[in-house]
């Protein structure tokens, strides 16, 4: 037997009790005529003592034991002298009577223990050894067991899971893929799912009228805190429904793993459409755990000769609170955070609403206190107040103030971690226009529904049609997105006509899809959610990478197994393909 208990688990009801356990030499120290050390596992950690006077052979061998060793030990439970209260164990040791080295081990790169001295390309390089450390084990804990409360809830509402092939056709979700090249059909591509789509709503057709998967999606996209090239979904689609019923499951799958896995209870999601996500925050995924709606001045800014206000099409403010007295250094900071080429303002005006009532702004030149006090009525703003003031085309300037909203959100503190605050954004516009390529794009994908109401405007003002598209957004982060799908084939032609795919594209790319309406396709909707978002609010992380077992870098690249790489000219020759390496 390699162990009777783990290193987590013995308290001091366990006092006198022999027991074997097996683990990894965290670290070891010695005091006058003891060993004492540290044996990790899994559960925890517990305190082994080796004693000199009594067991001296014993000691000698422990003395040789370094960092990361995998031994086993037997000995008896005893009650500390020096009690740990930091861990759960801390109030036993086991006084060793064996010692048995399974396994000696280099010195580790980097100190494996919560805070450590690897940087973060060593930690990745050598993530295997990352992965013992609390702070990350603990989140891929979380992950399963959210992943396992998932499972449970959809099993009990007679969702079936259903795998998907991982070797498919390209599907349209906007993002590039990554492709497979085929041996035995030479010259022809494979791509990797940017997600299940298609063969989702094929299910449907099937008569799975409820499905879920959770499923590896890829999309070759730039990365970011909250991208990886491939990434886990919680993927679903349902039969016979309407966005309300999708809504309440969803809502309802959510409201659970907060209840199951961090014991809170959030409240019913209040519901914002992206129209006015857009006018009152700038973006279609808003933080509500802070206020700071945008207000609209442009009708109190005419005619005062201030050419900036008067050309600009929309001019929007937020109201900092409590912000009046700061610094001509910490304004040049926030000045300087919207002039960033990410953000692209070209300035911003700010109105000190002081403490004592007086006003003072950087556009006092052209208006006066009267006119000033009506954009601090507007905004809401009280004695000891700072507005900042963006302007410029609506669109654009909106998302500008969304990012400066943002930023004084972090700046005052208003962003906590351990508040969730969810919400659904509903109805999404169904098209895109690229000003650059001067055509539409599906807002989500090509199979989104639009509203019944707004279909007549399809031909004549194609961006005014809103879809029913929902997302679900928790702290600013889009954790989930879907839809109602169309199912009629003829409205699917007509949706890839807009979109600029001409009849023989179309059934090329989607002929299987659009053949399978024929065939009595069932109304039907659904929805997916990133996984890894989900777990990183549920664990307060700032990059998904952090709950991801084998992560890649912001370059792509796995650093542990050194991927992508280079293929051997046989493996090339034998999937036909020349490379071309571009010059330096
Ligand atoms: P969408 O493209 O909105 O919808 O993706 C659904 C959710 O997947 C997560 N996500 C990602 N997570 C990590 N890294 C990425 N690169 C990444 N890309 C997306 C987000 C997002 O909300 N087929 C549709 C769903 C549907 O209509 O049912 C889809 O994939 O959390």
């Amino acid at each position: 037997m390699y162990r009777t208990n783990t290193c987590g688990e013995l308290r001091i009801a366990n006092l006198n009790q022999e027991v074997i356990l097996a683990g990894w030499v965290q670290k070891a120290r010695k005091m006058g005529g003891m060993i004492f050390l540290d044996l990790r596992d899994r559960y925890g950690i517990t305190q082994i003592v080796f004693n000199q006077e009594a067991n001296a052979d014993l000691c000698t061998q422990a003395e040789k034991l370094g960092r990361e060793w995998v031994v086993q030990i037997k000995g008896v439970v005893a009650e500390r002298f020096n009690k740990n209260s930091k861990i759960p164990t801390g109030d036993i040791e086991i006084i060793a009577s064996e010692l048995k080295i399974l396994n000696p081990s280099e010195t580790p790169p980097f100190t494996i223990e919560d805070e450590t001295d690897g940087g973060d390309e060593l930690r990745m390089k050598y993530r295997y050894l990352d992965l013992r450390r609390t702070a990350v084990r603990s989140n891929l804990e979380l992950r399963h067991r959210m992943a396992f409360a998932t499972r449970s809830y959809l099993n009990d509402l007679n969702f079936m899971e259903v795998e998907t092939p991982v070797l498919i056709g390209s599907t349209p979700e906007g993002a590039r893929d990554f492709v497979v090249p085929s041996r035995m059909n030479p010259g022809e591509f494979y791509a990797l799912p940017q997600s299940p789509q298609t063969l989702k709503q094929l299910l449907m057709v099937s008569g799975f009228d409820r499905y879920f998967q959770i499923v590896k999606c890829f999309r070759d996209e730039d990365l970011r805190a909250d991208r990886q090239p491939e990434f886990t979904q919680i993927d679903c689609e349902m039969s016979f429904v309407e966005q309300e019923d999708i809504l309440n499951i969803f809502e309802g799958l959510t409201k659970y793993l907060f209840k199951t896995i961090k014991g809170v209870d959030v409240a019913d999601f209040p519901r914002i459409s992206y129209a006015d996500a857009m006018r009152l925050y700038g973006s279609d995924k808003p933080d509500t755990r802070f206020g700071m709606q945008f207000v609209e001045i442009k009708d109190l800014t005419a005619d005062r000769g201030f050419g900036v206000f008067d050309n600009a099409e929309y001019i929007g403010a937020i109201c900092a609170e409590g912000c009046a007295a700061y610094t001509r250094k910490q304004l040049d900071e926030i000045t300087n955070f919207v002039k960033r080429p990410q953000i692209g303002a070209s300035g911003l005006i700010y109105v000190r609403y002081e403490a004592d009532g007086s006003i003072k702004s950087s556009v006092d030149k052209f208006y006066s206190q009267e006119d000033l006090k009506k954009w601090i009525d507007r905004a809401d703003a009280k004695p000891g107040d700072l507005l900042l003031v963006l302007c410029g085309k609506t669109e654009k300037t909106q998302k500008q103030l969304g990012e400066l909203r943002l930023e004084m959100g972090s700046r005052l503190g208003l962003r906590k971690k351990d508040q969730f605050n969810c919400l659904w954004v509903v109805d999404f516009p169904l098209l895109e226009f690229d000003e650059e390529l001067n055509r539409y794009f599906a807002k989500h994908h090509p199979f989104t529904s639009p509203k019944l109401e707004d279909i007549h405007l399809l031909d004549t003002d194609p961006g005014a049609v809103r879809a029913n598209a929902y997302d679900m957004v928790i702290n600013g982060v889009e954790i989930g997105g879907g839809s109602i799908r169309i199912f009629d084939s003829e409205l699917q032609k007509k949706m890839f006509a807009t979109l600029g795919f001409s009849e023989e594209q179309a059934q090329a790319q989607f002929g299987f899809l659009m053949n399978a309406f024929k065939y009595g396709a069932p109304p039907h909707g659904g929805i997916a959610f990133g996984l890894d978002r989900f777990v990183s609010i549920f664990a307060g992380l700032d990059s998904i990478r952090d709950c991801i077992a084998f992560p890649k870098n912001n370059s792509g690249r796995d650093v542990m197994m050194d991927a992508p790489s280079v293929l051997a000219q046989e493996q090339l020759d034998e999937l036909h393909l020349k490379v071309e390496l571009p010059r330096k």
